[in-house]
């Protein structure tokens, strides 16, 4: 009895000394081994009392994107130690509470809470590199006259400033927005000889790259910091750009939330014809609509190929999403030249374009005239229907080639009218996704065996209905063989699960 109290006082004193030693290893303030103050719910207003200017990384499950912010934050770390900015981080999956409590479960997910303020952090720009982190500490602390210099020769992107007065409100915007943006060099200059050669008046922004001038902005009283930032970003791009591992986050950052994809085969004869079209287009909907090549060569494209729905047979085509709703539009044409892709671009500014569908609405009547016309919801049950043989014309509505087609399949239908177990059908490929594997052109003639098995065979011959008919026969004659052969293992199957349960009933 007594043994028995000892023991429980001492498991007692060990629970009271942890309670005690696990508090006081939250409390504390340590470096991690990533050289961060690693903070929770414990020590997080310790460090705000302590630290004047604390910068805090709020990390989430990571993706690339998000691996690359947390390496330059690291970097930063490492580069500006003995700063007056201490670096910290919250896990901010394993403290979800402490996260909630600071309104930081969503982006900005840097941010630097200053003299112990823990409502009004200022955001960090999202940094691409350790130096975005150190250059925006820098300038935020500074003043327009850290940008003055005379030589605005430079091979890389240049903003430049060119004010009358440096005391003006203009040049204030136009640090503010050096700030915002601390992956670009910004300068400012007062002497009119440096911009002269551009044929600017004063008060003007450029951007210029490799000094050749890309565009240049008119200050205005009302222009704001955002309006300036807007411009710099969207004119520091190309017209067109290719998206890779390097592009990706600018043009998903981008201010212009509408974009226009181009999937092409960069190895294709006709490219540089279509590209040069693009880039025209690209020209005349800066500031509304990003303009972003999608090379399909690209094994690493896949990804995005698979979002959009594309199959990389279909190329060359062109997309727009809009990216406040997500929403995609299908360039209704075969033919990717200026004009038909600034109509397309206008058309769904003005809101005139057809958003492209998973599946049309299943047509009224649509199993009842000879040709059954098929939609991507009906697709497949017909096409892998077990006891139909399906003729399936996948057609493009605007392509004239498609169109010439249409007579044919009539006839076909007409041909087989007698014949239940024969459909004879046809699918607009443009307005339907179709969940297949067929690496053709369109038009394209797809028979569909009356078997068990999702088998498709592609038709290649001539274009008259006799020759139609003879392989509609030839594959329904294979099918036949196959069908028997199912049909046996798929009774050999039902037997054996028949006497499997039999013996369960026996034991
Ligand atoms: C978080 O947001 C709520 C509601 O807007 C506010 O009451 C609270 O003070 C905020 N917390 C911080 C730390 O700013
Ligand atoms: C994009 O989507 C948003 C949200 O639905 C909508 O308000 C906006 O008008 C759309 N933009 C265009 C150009 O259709
Ligand atoms: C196919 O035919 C068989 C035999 O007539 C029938 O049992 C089966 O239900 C049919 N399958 C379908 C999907 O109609
Ligand atoms: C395509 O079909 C597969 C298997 O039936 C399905 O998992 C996938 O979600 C489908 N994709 C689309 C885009 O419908």
């Amino acid at each position: 009895m007594r043994g028995h109290m000892e023991s429980s006082r001492l498991t007692l004193g060990v629970i009271s000394w942890c309670v005690f030693a696990c508090a006081a290893e939250t409390n504390t303030l340590r470096l991690g081994e990533d050289g961060l103050l690693h903070l929770n719910n414990g020590n997080f207003n310790k460090a705000l009392s302590e630290y004047k200017q604390l910068l805090v990384h709020f990390s989430t499950p990571m993706s690339a994107d998000l691996h690359k912010v947390s390496e330059a934050f690291e970097e930063a770390a490492a580069q500006l130690q003995g700063s007056d900015v201490t670096f910290a981080r919250v896990d901010a999956v394993k403290e979800q509470d402490l996260a909630q409590d600071l309104n930081a479960t969503h982006p900005p997910f840097i941010r630097l809470y200053l003299s112990g303020d823990k409502h009004s952090p200022v955001p960090c720009p999202i940094p691409t590199t350790s130096s975005s982190i150190a250059t925006w500490l820098k300038r935020r602390t500074g003043s327009p006259a850290d940008l003055i210099t005379d030589d605005i020769q430079s091979d890389e992107l240049l903003v430049v400033g060119f004010f009358k007065a440096l005391d003006e409100a203009y040049a204030q915007v136009f640090y503010e927005a050096a700030v915002e943006l601390p992956d670009l060099t910004f300068a400012l200059t007062q002497k009119h000889d440096a911009i002269s050669k551009y044929g600017l008046g004063d008060d003007v922004v450029l951007v210029l790259k490799k000094s050749r001038l890309m565009q240049a902005y008119r200050m205005r009283p009302e222009t704001n910091k955002e309006e300036l930032i807007v411009f710099i970003t969207v004119f520091q791009m190309d017209p067109v750009t290719e998206y890779t591992g390097q592009t990706v986050s600018q043009i998903l950052t981008s201010p212009v939330r509408n974009h226009a994809l181009l999937f092409v085969r960069k190895s294709s004869p006709d490219f540089s014809v279509i590209y040069a079209a693009f880039d025209r287009a690209a020209a005349a909907f800066r500031l509304k609509v990003l303009f972003v090549l999608v090379n399909v060569d690209e094994p690493r494209n896949g990804r995005l190929l698979e979002y959009f729905r594309v199959r990389d047979f279909e190329a060359p085509l062109i997309r727009i999403v809009n990216l406040t709703d997500h929403v995609t539009y299908h360039l209704p044409s075969q033919t990717l030249d200026e004009e038909t892709i600034i109509k397309f671009c206008q058309d769904y500014l003005d809101g005139n374009a057809k958003p492209k569908m998973q599946s049309e609405p299943v047509p009224e009547g649509w199993d009842t005239k000879p040709v059954k016309q098929l939609v991507g919801s009906t697709l497949e049950n017909v096409a892998f229907h077990p006891n139909n043989t399906a003729f399936v014309l996948f057609y493009l509505p605007y392509s004239p080639e498609s169109r010439a087609v249409f007579p044919l399949w009539e006839e076909l239908a007409e041909a087989f009218e007698d014949q239940e177990n024969v459909v004879i059908a046809r699918i607009d490929a443009s307005a339907n996704d179709i969940n297949m594997s067929m690496h053709r052109q369109y038009p394209s003639f797809c028979l569909f065996p009356a078997l068990y098995a999702e088998r498709v065979v592609v038709y290649t011959g001539k274009l008259r209905v006799k020759d139609l008919v003879k392989f509609v026969h030839k594959e329904m004659e294979k099918a036949k063989k196959d069908r028997v052969m199912e049909d046996e293992d798929r009774r050999k199957y039902r037997d054996a699960l028949r006497e499997d349960e039999a013996r369960k009933e026996e034991l």
